[in-house]
Parts: C-alpha cells; structure tokens; sequence
C-alpha cells in the first residue's frame, strides 16, 4: 500500500492502482463519462480531469504514485470538467423524460445532475446519419452518441470481434460498423458488449425501445413534438426542471420495471446477469460484474429468451392416446405415472426403469432424479448428458489428478502466457471464454496453439495452427511429451515432488516418436519440435479441450494425454496454468456433481462403497442398490434388448442429440412405457407416453455449476407459465405418487441435504450464494472454496498426480471406397445443440435458418456443387439431406455440419461406436458419402449473417486520432498528456 492526499485528506492505495478506482474508492464524485472500470481507460470524454500536483490529468489514465497531491475541486480541474462535458452536451439531446434509458443508471443524465449543469454552451450538432436498426436485437440512434467510444472498445478489445470504429477523421464522427456497413450487414456477432457498456441511449436493445417508460412508447411525431418542447423550455427553466421531471418519471417506473439476476440456461461458461421485465416482457438483459463474465454476454445469453413467450410452450400434461395426445390434469398424469412406474417395477423389478436426468435443469433437479431412482425405484439406471460429451475428460482427470473439473478459472485462462486449444470451437462453443483468450492474445501477447480439423475463429487467430488428420491428437500430444522428456525438457523437479508413474509413462510413449506423429497427424516434424518447444518456454500454459477430444473412441485416452503433458511441463498447482475441459451445457458439470450417474452418489461418492451408502441410507431412510446401473447408452441398448421397459427422460432431446438417433428413436418406440418432461414439445416427446410440462430457467430457483465449477444462484424471473412446474416440483410430485412422502417446499431445502451428504460441498448453502456470491467447489464446511485445484497437493490420498501409460488404437470407424469423405459436427454460435430454444428468437431464426454442410473449395470444384446445392449425405447408419456452404474453414475431403437442426440431425448419420472407457458416442468419427441432388437452394447463409461481415481490427478506439483533430481542445491549458496503452 501507498499513501497520497485526495482533497487534502491522506489515503490509502494500491500500488498501481488508477486513480479514478481510488476516487471512487474514497467516495470523491467524479464525472467519469467514457470509464468503465472493465474497459479501462479509454480518454475520450476528458471529463474525469483532476489535478495532481499541480498539474491537470485524466484520472483515468494515471496510475497511484506514493505521495501524490489529488485534488478533485480545484478551479481549474471543475472548469475542465465542465468544459468537457459540454462538449458532450453537443453531441445529445437531454429528452430524459420520454427516453427508454431514464432508470437511473444513465451516465449522460447523472453526470448532469453531479455537475449540476444548467444550461450548455456548446449547441446541440445533429449527425447527417438515420439511425440504424438493421439488427434485429440493437439500434444504434448517431444524434444521441456521444461519442465516448466504448461501444469500440468493448468490441475491439473485450469481445475483441473488432467489428466497430469511429471515424475521428470525418467531419461528423459515428460509430461504424465495418467501416461502414450496415449493422445488419456487418461481422457484428450480436453479442451485446457495446449496447451493455453504452453509457446513454445510443445504442439500445430493441426490446427496450418504447417499452420502459411510461411515455416513450408514443407515436414518432408525438415523442419529437415532446422533445421538442423539452428543448424549448431549457433556455429558460435550465436543465434542473427538466431532470427533477424525468426523475419523477423515473421513480414510477420502479414500481414496475424488475430486475431478477439468473445464469445463462445455454454453454458451460456461467454468464450471469439482471433481467429487467415489465410484466411478461424482457426489456433487457443487463450484465454488470458477473463473477465468470463481467459485462461479457453472446447473442444467445443477451439476446435468445423468446422461447420463454412462445406460443409453443407445454402448458397443460399430455397423455397418449394411440397416434394422439391428450391434454389432461396434473393429477390424472402424475397418477398414470406412478402406477405404470410401479407395476413395471413390480413385474420386471427396479432395473426395467431407467432415468436421465437434465443438464439444463439445476443441481438440486439432478439430485432430485437420482435421489428418485435410487431411493424410490430402487435402481441405479439414473445418466445425464455427460456421457454423450464431458465423460471422458472427466475420465482422464480422474485418472491423473483427481478432481474430475477445471483445475483452475477462467481467470487464469486469461492469465497464462500459453494457451493450447484442442478439438475446440470456443469462440462460438464457449463464446465469452474465448473472449478472454483472445484479449490476452490481442492486448498482452498471449500465445496460442490450436488442434482441429477446422479452421475456426480460434484456429485463424493461433500462432500455431495444427490441421491434423482426424482422431490423432493423443499421438501429437504423446510425441511432443516424449520428445520433451527425450530433450531434458521436462519439469523434472516437478516430476520428482509431485507426480508418481513416470517411469511406466516414458515407456508407454515408446511409439510416439516425431516421425510416427508427423506421418498419422499430417503435420511436420518442424512444427511439432515448434509446439514442444513453445510449451517448455512458456512460464504459464493451460490447455482447452472440448468434443473434438472427448467424442471419440478414444477420448478418455486423449482427454488423459492432456493432463499428462500438463504433469510433465509442471502445469499444475500455479494461477495461469491446468486442464480446462470446455463443459458443453450450463450445468453439465453439476448434473453430474450431484449423482445423475449410473456409478456415483452425489459429490462422487461411489455406489459401490458400503460406507457411502450406508451414510446415503440412514438419510434417506431406505435401503440402496449397491451394484452400478446403467449408462444412458447402455440403456437404449438395454431398451433394444428388451430389458429396460421404462424410462423417464428429464429434458433432454435425446432422439435428435443422441448419436445414430435413428436407433435410439426406434428404441423409444420400443418401450413399454416412456415419460418425458420437457419446455417445449420436441422430436423425443413425439414416442412419449405422458409428456409433463416443465418451466425453463427463468421461472424457478435453483444453482447452476459452470465449466470453472462455480455455482451460481438463479432467481425466479417469471412465475411458471400458468400449467407448468419447475421440475424440482415435478420430479417431487411423482416422486410422492410413488410413495416417497418428500416435503421439499423450496430448492434451498434440497441443497440443504446435498451439502449434508457430499463433503464436496459441505459448505455450500443459500446464504452464501445470494445475489451475484458463488462458490467453485469443493466448498469446506466453513465455506472457503478452491478457485485453483492442487494449490497443496493433488487429490489422491498420497497428495501425488499420476503419470497414465496410453497406447493408440486406430478408429472402427473408417473411410473406404465408398464412405469416403469425413464428416465432422458440433455447435454454431447462435444455436445451441440442436435449437429447441435458440429457434424460438426470431431474431436468430432469421440471421442462421438452418443447419448446412461446409464443404471445401476444392471439393466443390471436384463434385461441382456451389453455396446452396442440395446434397445427400449417407453414413453407414443413415442419410440426410443437407444445403452445402462452400468455405476455406474446411479442407480437402473434409465436412462440417453444424448440428442445430431438427429436420436434418447431423445424428441421423453417427454411429453407436463409443469410448471404451466411459461410452461416450464417438460422434465425431464418421465416413460418408455425398450425392449431389438437382436442385440448388438459397445460400444456407443469409446475408445478414456475421460470417459474411469484414472485421476492422484496430488497438482499441484509437483517441489519439481525436486528439489530433483541427477542432479538438483539450480541456484547461496545463494538461499532462498521457498516451493510450
Ligand atoms: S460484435 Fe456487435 S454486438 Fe458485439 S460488441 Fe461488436 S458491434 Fe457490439
Ligand atoms: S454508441 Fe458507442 S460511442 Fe456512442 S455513446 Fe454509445 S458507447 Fe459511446
Ligand atoms: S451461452 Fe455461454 S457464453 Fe453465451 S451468455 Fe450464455 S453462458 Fe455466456
Ligand atoms: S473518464 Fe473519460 S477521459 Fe477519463
């Protein structure tokens, strides 16, 4: 700490600290227009000026020194104030009362008010530009921008799309979207950083317009005749009037605009945020300092909530009734439940019925469906989705350090000086993870390694990229570990303390020699010595996987090789360094914390461990099955067979998301009797029996653990639609028709007992995740977490990693004569998995339609098909047909598809080949053929989709170029520069 003087009293500060944090800190008020403390600064508006010693700074751009003199009220430092910001009075129009931004949070308004203007000097400057609403989530109005310029830096530096700039060159500066494209046109993502941190109404959601105040909703000629009257009446009332009128306005509208914080129900990242609502309707999603975002959103947490509205909800319970259903009563279903579950069980007995839980649903839902179908039924059949992705990965962690999560944050993702991304699409899989990879890429020089077939966003921004053959990454990742060791470049010291198992490594990686990796992976020999040796110098690495490892017949291996080559480099145990598999859906990781699983307990408490079920037992009062039950795999199989007669889907689509769905779909037709809760009637509800109308995230309460093992507390935004339950209620509710006799009155209860019963979370509670507080596990019974795993030791009772011996075994799954192109599949950024939701947001729906098959440029040439041929893709176990998008993201006999479609499932052609180890489908590995049909549709890819658009990357809103504009001055004459960083 360091100690200076603010307004002449002494302070306490941070060494580095920026002085416009400690003013504020101090509670010193500030004009601060172009701030914001995510950002940095930016230097635009020069209204935060300050003297320090003497002399006239932007207290935004200077940085503590001990002995500092700061004085915030001089004359000099007010008269700059005040100057800069009638400037920016130039630039907007203060219709406060009539404007949808008017809630007490506009910066343009309070700064007004903090420097109690009057009357301006500068003239209000019309821009010669329409205000541009070609995009369907975001307006940007020129007459109102102020020009502050972090609407640029957001998206230059902290999503770091680099779609916006500011012409500081033209006579009447804007924001511009590509140079200058129309929004809709443009590379712009929709991911909502810009219109978050616009500090007035500039730039606004759509949704907001004409909906948050109580006048602002009149006809266009209505609202200008009244603000018009506003400008009237300032030269005589002065601004004051004007700002005590919309602040009463703005009290009003408290009484009915609310602001309930949730999680982001899509990706593993954990996005959190305020949902303002005014009766039913959204007006916006407001993040603000989520504990894994900050500000950070994508287009689907910003901006994809129609499904909450939509016509398609499930609101009454469903009944078969031959080809047909029938609505009926909760009580009629929940009864018609129970008493098939119970005479299945009592004809086939517990192991007929399977159940799968949800990852979508929250922790206390997953433990709940575990809880009912080893403590009610009496099986351990009880899966999540885990197994169709996170398995394996969790698998090798198992296997090497002990904990089955990331090892570490998000935060020190963007600390390491190296980050390897493998069988990834993070920037649209993980889309404000990778927000943070490529800031520490753009801004501080962090390297990148990426492995994929594809050349995504990630790839084209790596400085190294390995286009490897398919499925080869555990050899690469085995060679460069040998090679390591073969150089002396292994972290030996490390080795020695902390990790057990070499010797039986080293051997084990006899095969993996550069050359053998050069010929199977496609790379050279060069490259991979440039990845060996890129790994060894960098201080800090962390490594990225996600499906592109673990949907393979091999992916517990590969997921294993990963951490090994983190144990021999010493990539654990230190911030900025660790294993970070990507998980998929929002709470993958917590449906399987808490004992969705056919082998564990809650908290990873095996079945098969007498004392953990004798501890489950005496809580739950009845007595469990101790053998292991079966996978969701092996239940469709064990449906094939005749041996599962029942089974109870907890939202999950699985006859569209489940590998080789024709299979699996024909199983469902199968059994004997097939429950299915669900938000919105899908292809899976279709073979039900009895559908029950569930509540999706935003009407209930519940926790919700994130890829960095955070959890997070969600709010009931809405009241369930009338007819529909949280499915903690549901699953209560059949539960006691069954017989179960459970009192759950709220979620908190349920968590209660989870913490009871798992030391993982022994300290986890309600209290101490209220509002935007989280805790990453494993949480002490005092309630200290653990950000960063293997601070002290690894989780093996001798406190030791372990080096895992692996060998390679060539894929079943082969291209031949006939099946002889390769086809790979995963997310698209504004879909999530297979759209049931994301289809829902007009908005999406009309940016990216449908699902395509990327096909190269030299294939296309080959076969002759353009964007918008109409092709039939044939696997060995189904075929589909498919619009092709001709793109250089893939190469030679390579394809992708995205697989957010539910007319053409990308897993009407995978296979029921899986991991040897966790039985995860190895969706990833698949030979096809491709007819080339007649017809040749519209481009899959509307115009209006960002893949079309051309960035303009620059370091940020460049104010320099401002600076060195003929009309700028600088506020007060003894300014002390202080250039950009
Ligand atoms: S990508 Fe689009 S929405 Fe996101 S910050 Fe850039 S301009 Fe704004
Ligand atoms: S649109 Fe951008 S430059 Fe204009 S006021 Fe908003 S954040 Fe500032
Ligand atoms: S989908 Fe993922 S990245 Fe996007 S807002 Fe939700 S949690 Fe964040
Ligand atoms: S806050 Fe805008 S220049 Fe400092």
């Amino acid at each position: 700490m360091i100690r200076v003087t603010i307004d002449g009293l002494p302070v306490e500060a941070g060494d580095g600290e920026r002085l416009i944090d400690l003013i504020n800190r101090t509670g010193s008020k500030v004009p601060q227009v172009c701030y914001h403390p995510q950002l940095g600064p930016i230097q635009t508006c020069d209204t935060c000026m300050v003297e320090v010693n003497g002399n006239l700074v932007r207290a935004c751009a200077t940085t503590v020194l001990a002995e500092m003199n700061v004085d915030t009220k001089t004359v000099a430092a007010s008269a700059a104030q005040r100057q800069a910001f009638d400037k920016i009075l130039g630039n907007h129009v203060l219709y406060c009362t009539v404007c949808d931004n008017n809630n007490g949070n506009c910066t343009v308004h309070n700064t007004t008010k903090l420097l109690a203007v009057e009357h301006q000097q500068t003239p209000y400057r019309p821009k010669p530009y329409e205000v541009d609403n070609s995009n369907p989530f975001y307006r940007y109005d020129p007459d109102q921008c102020i020009l502050c310029g972090r609407c640029v830096e957001a998206c230059q530096n902290l999503q770091v799309n680099e779609t916006l700039s500011i012409n500081w060159e033209d006579p009447h500066p804007r924001v511009l979207w590509d140079g200058g494209a129309t929004i809709g046109e443009s590379s712009c993502v929709s991911c909502g950083h810009c219109v978050t941190v616009c500090p007035c109404n500039a730039l606004m959601e759509t949704s907001m317009v004409g909906k948050a105040g109580f006048m602002t909703g009149l006809p266009k000629p209505a609202l200008n005749g009244m603000i018009d009257v506003v400008k009237g009446i300032e030269p005589e009332t002065g601004y004051g009037t004007i700002m005590r009128l919309s602040e009463a306005e703005e009290t009003m509208r408290e009484s009915r605009i609310r602001r309930t914080k949730t999680v982001c129900t899509y990706c593993g990242v954990g996005c959190s945020f305020d949902v303002w609502t005014k009766d039913r309707h959204i007006l916006k999603v407001e993040p603000q300092d989520g504990p894994a975002n900050g500000v950070s959103t994508c287009v689907k947490g910003k901006f994809a909530w129609d499904h909450i509205n939509s016509e398609d909800r499930l609101t009454k319970p469903l009944i078969r009734e031959g080809d047909k259903f029938r609505e009926a009563t909760w009580e009629e279903a929940l009864s018609l439940v129970a008493r098939r579950l119970s005479e299945i069980k009592a004809q086939h007995g517990p192991d007929s019925i399977g159940l799968i839980a949800s990852s979508k649903c929250t922790n206390e839902e997953s433990y709940l469906m575990q809880k009912m179908a080893r403590a009610v039924i009496g099986t351990n059949n009880i899966d999540n989705c885990s197994r169709y992705c996170q398995s394996p990965a969790t698998m090798g962690l198992f296997r090497t350090v002990g904990y089955g999560g990331d090892s570490g944050s998000i935060s020190d993702i963007a600390q390491a000086d190296l980050v390897v991304i493998v069988g990834s699409n993070t920037a649209e899989s993980h889309p404000v993870l990778a927000t943070r990879v490529k800031r520490a890429h753009k801004l501080r020089g962090q390297k990148l390694i990426v492995s994929d077939l594809r050349e995504n966003e990630m790839a084209r921004r790596a400085d190294i990229f390995l286009h490897t053959q398919p499925g080869t990454d555990l050899i690469w990742l085995s060679a460069v570990g040998r090679y390591l060791i073969d150089n002396g470049l292994a972290k030996t010291d490390f080795i020695d303390r902390w990790v057990n198992g070499f010797e039986a490594y080293r051997n084990s990686l006899e095969p993996f020699t550069l050359e053998f990796a050069s010929e199977r992976c496609g790379l050279p020999v060069d490259t991979l010595k440039k990845v060996a040796h890129t790994i060894a110098e960098s201080e800090r690495v962390c490594i990225l996987w996600a499906m592109g490892v673990t949907q393979h017949s091999q992916g517990s291996d590969t997921s294993t090789a990963i951490s090994n080559l983190l144990l021999l480099t010493g990539n654990y145990m230190r911030p900025g360094t660790g294993a970070y598999p990507l998980r998929g859906h929002n709470n993958v990781q917590g449906a399987g914390d808490n004992g969705s699983m056919p082998d564990d307990l809650p908290g990873y408490q095996s079945v098969d461990d007498p004392e953990v079920r004798a501890r489950f037992e005496a809580a739950w009062k009845v007595t469990l099955p101790s053998s292991k039950g079966l996978d969701n795999h092996q239940m469709v199989d064990a449906i094939q067979e005749g041996k599962l007669k029942a089974l109870y889907v907890g939202g999950e689509e699985m006859s569209i998301v489940d590998s080789n769905a024709n299979y699996v779909s024909d199983a469902f037709s199968k059994l004997e009797f097939f429950v299915v809760q669900e938000v919105i009637f899908g292809a899976t509800c279709q073979y039900a029996d009895v559908v029950l109308p569930a509540a999706p995230s935003l009407e209930k309460e519940g926790t919700f653990t994130s890829t960095e093992r955070r959890i997070q507390r969600l709010y009931e935004v809405f009241e369930p639609l009338e007819g529909c339950r949280p499915d903690w209620q549901i699953i209560r509710d059949v539960a006691n028709h069954l017989g179960a006799g459970w009192h759950y009155r709220h979620p908190s209860e349920v968590m209660d007992e989870i913490a009871a019963l798992s030391p993982m979370f022994a300290g986890v509670s309600y209290e101490r995740l209220s509002g935007y507080k989280s805790l990453q596990w494993p949480v002490a019974a005092d309630g200290s977490d653990e950000p960063l795993l293997y601070t002290k030791e690894f989780a093996f009772p001798d406190g030791k990693a372990r080096l895992f011996p692996l060998r390679w075994v060539e894929a079943p799954e082969q291209p031949d004569d006939e099946f002889d192109l390769h086809l790979n599949n995963g997310r698209i950024l504004e879909h999530f998995h297979e759209g049931n939701l994301t289809y829902r947001t007009a908005g999406i729906r009309n940016k990216t339609p449908d699902t395509f098959v990327e096909v190269s440029p030299e294939l296309a040439k080959e076969r002759g098909i353009q964007d918008g041929s109409w092709v039939r893709l044939t696997s060995r176990y189904g075929n589909l047909r498919v619009r092709a998008l001709v793109t250089d993201r893939v190469h030679g006999k390579e394809l992708y598809m995205p697989m957010n479609s539910v007319e053409s499932p990308v897993n009407a052609l995978t296979s029921s080949h899986v991991d040897s180890v966790t039985d995860t489908p190895a969706f990833k590995e698949l030979s096809i053929k491709m007819t080339v049909l007649p017809e040749i549709g519209e481009n899959p890819l509307p115009r209006t989709n960002h893949r079309w658009g051309h960035p303009t990357p620059q370091r940020g809103v460049e104010v320099e170029r401002k600076w060195k504009r003929a009309d700028y001055r600088a506020p007060g004459s003894q300014l002390v520069q202080i250039p950009p960083k």
